[in-house]
């Protein structure tokens, strides 16, 4: 496995297949490229099929053990279940949704080799739902995650962004997870880095300080230092598992991270937050593909949080990362 400068293997990658949407989410990063949202058709710039297997078998080579496949919404891409099935063997495969698609598709997903799948659902109220993603389809939501679950593919962890829109839901998101079969719920701390709008976030720790309330066990992963919180249903039938994904200003997450990204148009980059280290691979051949992922693994910052600093109400790259990566004596 390459390991970078600060200790952190590889182990994931997550690949951008479009960055066509058919919603608009309010609060959507578009993995960090601002808004791209344009024709739904199929796009030139796009990589196509030969070049992500390509990008995957390069990966393989580096020991990455698993692929989160995201867009846009990947299940735009006609040739979804083709890239799964030539992932290489021994990579984990998992895919985040709008669900929208899942309904009619979502067996030959599994069939494919596809493991698990993140729906995004963010309200459970179809006028809220409608508003935070511009789109009136929140029912088909609802379907696609009936159909992964009828298709295999439990448990289906629903994302929640956690913002002031939809933080007034967060109990009764818990206790749909906790209600029914199959589902978890990851409530993921809006980042307004690259949006905008920092006044709609909310103060994740009161979060974190109400589910362990709620919760009647606590988990806390080490690897990831990440806590599972197990919440009862209100009527006592079931258990739901909760996690926070709390990035913002947090260095512990950023160390933790073991995972590059690769653009809908094949630019490698080593943190969602970073708009400078994007690096094309080339015509995508093999060795192309090599050295531009050594090249980005040798280029990551420990913490993307200091690695921009305020200078005169302005935010500038920190010196120290752009001349050299940190070594152990800085
Ligand atoms: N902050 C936090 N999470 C976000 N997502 C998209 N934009 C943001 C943001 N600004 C999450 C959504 C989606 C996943 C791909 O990324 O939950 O499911």
């Amino acid at each position: 496995m390459l390991v970078d400068d600060f200790g952190r293997a590889v182990s994931g990658v997550r690949v951008s297949l479009t960055d066509r949407c058919n919603f608009d989410c309010v609060y959507c990063h578009n993995e960090g490229l601002g808004d791209t949202r344009g024709p739904m058709d199929a796009q030139d710039h796009e990589m196509d099929t030969d070049d992500v297997v390509r990008f995957l078998e390069v990966a393989r080579e580096f020991d990455v053990e698993a692929v989160k496949f995201t867009g846009g919404e990947p299940m735009l891409r006609q040739d979804l279940e083709e890239i799964i099935r030539r992932t290489p063997d021994g990579m984990e495969v998992s895919m985040t949704t709008n669900g929208t698609f899942l309904p009619g598709r979502a067996p030959d997903l599994k069939a494919a080799g596809l493991e698990r799948v993140n729906v995004s659902q963010d309200a459970l109220d179809p006028d809220d739902f409608a508003q935070i993603t511009k789109s009136g389809a929140y029912d088909q939501v609802i379907e696609g995650v009936e159909a992964a679950l009828a298709a295999g593919l439990a448990p289906v962890k629903l994302n929640m962004v956690v913002f002031e829109a939809t933080a007034g839901y967060i109990p009764r998101m818990v206790d749909h997870v906790a209600a029914n079969d199959g589902l978890q719920l990851q409530l993921i701390e809006y980042m307004p880095e690259l949006v905008g709008n920092p006044e709609w976030a909310v103060d994740i720790d009161r979060v974190h300080g109400w589910l362990e309330e709620q919760a009647d066990r606590v988990e806390h992963r080490e690897m990831h230092d990440r806590r599972r919180y197990y919440v009862s249903s209100e009527d006592g039938d079931g258990e739901g598992m909760v996690e926070i994904v709390d990035p913002v200003e947090n260095e512990e997450f950023c160390a933790n991270c073991e995972r590059v990204r690769v653009t809908h148009d094949g630019k490698l980059k080593g943190c969602l937050n970073r708009g400078d280290d994007h690096r094309p691979m080339g015509g995508m051949t093999k060795p192309e593909i090599r050295e531009t992922f050594r090249e980005t693994v040798a280029n990551r910052v420990p913490y993307y949080g200091e690695y921009l600093v305020e200078e005169d109400g302005e935010w500038v790259l920190n010196e120290k990362y752009v001349r050299k990566p940190a070594t152990a004596d800085d």
